[in-house]
């Protein structure tokens, strides 16, 4: 894999956003005066050489190409990985509901691909105490908090292997998980307080105070 390798974004915001409410989806609604989607396409944009973003059909995300999404996360995946110019070496793939992650996390994430890392994706300690709990409500498991991290994106891979991961129709919450499905190894790197996601209508109140 070539350390200079052409990059791409892509940016899953097919999604109806509906714990968000609203009537838009989710990516769309605005923030400080543009569409949430708007502030991915810029970080983005910062690193890589293309910007691709999954949209919801009747809507167009600027400054990146528009490839219309699929039923699901992966399957918007898929659609913009299709579009992808054949010398791109490297992807990253970034949430439009992390309006705040800074640049230096993307550059933080491509430079681990860079020298030579397959797969990579961001991530805090947690500081909650997390049970696996059961069907019923009753806990199974406390996993030992020390060994858990949140993960955030983007999440960077190489191109070829997010192509294998997403060859087969399986879906999944984040890229990571399919390609550790193959049994490549991820590597974790330090992700960012700002980088968190937007997922209610209090989080949209408590972002508009900070952009
Ligand atoms: O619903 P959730 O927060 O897991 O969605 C994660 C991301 O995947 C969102 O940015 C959403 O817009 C995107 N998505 C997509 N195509 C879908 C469903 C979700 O691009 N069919």
């Amino acid at each position: 894999m070539s350390a200079s390798g052409r990059v791409a974004g892509l940016v899953p915001a097919a999604g109806a956003g509906l714990r968000l409410g609203g009537g838009i989806p989710k990516a769309w609604r605005p923030l400080a005066g543009r569409p949430m989607v708007a502030y991915a396409v810029d970080v983005l944009a910062a690193v890589c050489d293309v910007v691709v973003v999954a949209t919801p059909p009747g809507y167009e995300a600027d400054g990146a190409v528009n490839v219309l999404g699929g039923a699901t996360r992966a399957a918007s995946v898929r659609a913009m990985l299709a579009a992808l110019p054949p010398d791109v070496a490297y992807v990253l793939v970034h949430d439009a509901a992390r309006p705040y992650a800074p640049i230096s996390l993307a550059s933080r994430v491509l430079a681990a691909l860079r020298s030579g890392e397959r797969a990579v994706v961001p991530v805090l300690p947690v500081v909650d105490t997390v049970k696996l709990v059961d069907a019923a409500s009753y806990v199974l498991e406390t996993p030992d908090r020390a060994m858990l991290r949140a993960v955030q994106t983007p999440q960077g891979f190489e191109r070829a292997l997010l192509d294998e991961a997403h060859a087969s129709a399986a879906d999944a919450t984040d890229d990571a998980g399919l390609v550790e499905a193959l049994g490549v190894r991820v590597l974790t790197v330090a992700g960012d307080e700002l980088a968190g996601k937007i997922t209610t209508p209090a989080d949209l109140v408590a972002a508009s105070g900070l952009r």
